[in-house]
């Protein structure tokens, strides 16, 4: 439990209760309320969070007026130049950096977990084949709780790391398999001879008809737009995560409904829906167009890939995969990207609009990643499942973070009720 520093007063009605007050190692202090209810028979109203701490956590940390992003303390930037995703993954789960011996026994044991249940391949063939590939994930991610009976107990510390390391490995086979059943060709297994983004790229992009050699450009573009993916404080679909795991639910169903959290266009699904957008506006001399739409209080068309509940700066994320995106095409030799131009653009515009700037609205994590995806290969469709595969680690690490608090509880949030008083039942023949 934090440690209370000083003490805030409410004063309601002439009565005056005291609330203790904690302090971060930082960031914002936070009120505890937890017994405000029981003394003073009212709730606190927060629709949408924005000012609500829902835990405690040592994972990760934002600051959205520095624009910083720090994952267990260390800059995302950092990360992303000298770190790659399974060392991302083993901080995020266990709270520091690796040895080499840790490393290489962690990296072992996710590879060697990398192969999904046999009979899961027909769950696929259950779904249409033009099914979004992340209906198919929540589905199968899901049904992993009925594959791995041996690691759905939460209250056994052992069952909770198997989950976890289970998770990690298998999403990105789940993945590559439902981009592959969508496209109509037969699955690819991993390899384990393969970094982790090098395996999600095979599985993805190779056929039985020929050879298929890893890009080492599009593989260490891959593992970095997963590690900066990795985890992002108690973001929504995190956060349905860890209310999910609240109820006791195994960890897979937990993780399944953090994926059908961020399938939404305001969430995840934002970098396929910006991509789009991009397309829609097609070139440079329509943008006024569409930053007049997003001013237009009548017009619910918002700029796809701009604006963050946090971030009142530029997201730090954005910044690198920005930096990536110039990188990846210039090598993959794709130098007249009208779209990566349309975005550059629209930043440009944008951020010099009085409307964008007053707001504090600035690109975020999915206005760049979507055009180093396309570049790789992927359709947009696959793009939101690239953003739960990455995030897989940062569910699983906040659920296990949840689950192993001897303090947590259900989690049961109140309302403010402005529905119908008490009435009688009238007999259809008298309404
Ligand atoms: C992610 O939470 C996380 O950490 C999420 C994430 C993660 O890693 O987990 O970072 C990943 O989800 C990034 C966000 C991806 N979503 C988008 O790019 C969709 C477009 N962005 C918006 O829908 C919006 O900015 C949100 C949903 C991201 C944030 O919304 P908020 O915090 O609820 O802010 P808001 O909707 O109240 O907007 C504040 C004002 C509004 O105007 P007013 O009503 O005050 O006049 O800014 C406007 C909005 O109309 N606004 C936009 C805008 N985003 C906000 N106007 C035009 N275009 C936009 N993109």
């Amino acid at each position: 439990m934090p440690k209370q520093i000083k003490t805030a007063k409410l004063t309601l009605d002439d009565k005056t209760y005291d609330l203790p007050v904690y302090a971060p190692t930082v960031g914002p202090d936070v009120i505890d309320i937890g017994k405000l209810y029981g003394q003073a028979g009212v709730f606190t109203f927060d629709p949408g969070f924005t000012s609500t701490a829902a835990c405690d956590s040592t994972i990760t940390y934002i600051d959205g007026d520095k624009g910083e992003l720090l994952y267990r303390g260390y800059p995302i930037e950092q990360l992303a130049e000298q770190s790659h995703h399974l060392e991302v993954c083993y901080l995020l789960l266990y709270g520091e950096l690796p040895t080499k011996a840790q490393m290489i026994d962690f990296e072992t044991r996710v590879t060697r977990h990398t192969m999904v249940h046999e009979q899961m391949h027909n769950f696929f063939r259950g779904f249409r084949r033009d099914a979004h590939p992340m209906a198919t994930m929540v589905g199968v991610v899901g049904a992993m709780s009925a594959f791995y009976h041996d690691s759905t107990d939460i209250n056994d510390p052992w069952q909770r790391e198997v989950a976890a390391i289970r998770m990690i490995a298998k999403i990105p086979t789940i993945a590559a398999m439902a981009y592959k059943y969508s496209v109509g060709q037969p699955f690819v297994y991993p390899k384990n001879d393969l970094s982790y983004a090098g395996n999600f790229l095979r599985m993805c992009f190779s056929v039985p008809a020929e050879d298929y050699v890893v890009n080492p450009i599009l593989e260490k573009a891959m593992d970095r737009i997963m590690m900066l993916h990795a985890d992002h404080e108690q973001n929504a679909s995190t956060s349905t995560v860890r209310l999910a795991g609240s109820s006791g639910a195994n960890p897979f169903a937990c993780i399944a409904a953090g994926i059908a959290c961020l399938w939404g266009p305001a969430h995840g699904g934002a970098n396929q829906a910006c991509l789009e957008m991009l397309r829609e506006i097609g070139t440079v001399d329509r943008i006024p167009e569409f930053i007049a739409r997003a001013k237009d209080k009548n017009d619910p068309f918002r700029l796809m890939g701009f604006g963050h509940r946090v971030y009142k700066n530029f997201d730090p994320r954005a910044k690198v995969m920005k930096e990536s995106a110039d990188e990846v095409l210039n090598l993959l030799g794709i130098h007249d990207n009208e779209t990566l131009r349309v975005a550059k653009e629209l930043e440009k515009i944008a951020l010099e609009d009085p409307y964008f700037v007053e707001k504090k609205l600035y690109p975020n994590v999915d206005f760049y990643s979507g055009i180093i995806l396309e570049a790789m290969g992927f359709p947009t469709s696959m793009f939101t499942p690239i953003f739960a595969l990455s995030r897989a680690v940062g569910w699983i690490a906040q659920w296990k973070e949840m689950i192993s608090d001897p303090a947590g509880k259900i989690g049961r949030p109140r309302q403010l009720y402005v529905g119908a008083t008490m009435r009688d039942y009238a007999p259809v023949e008298t309404r």
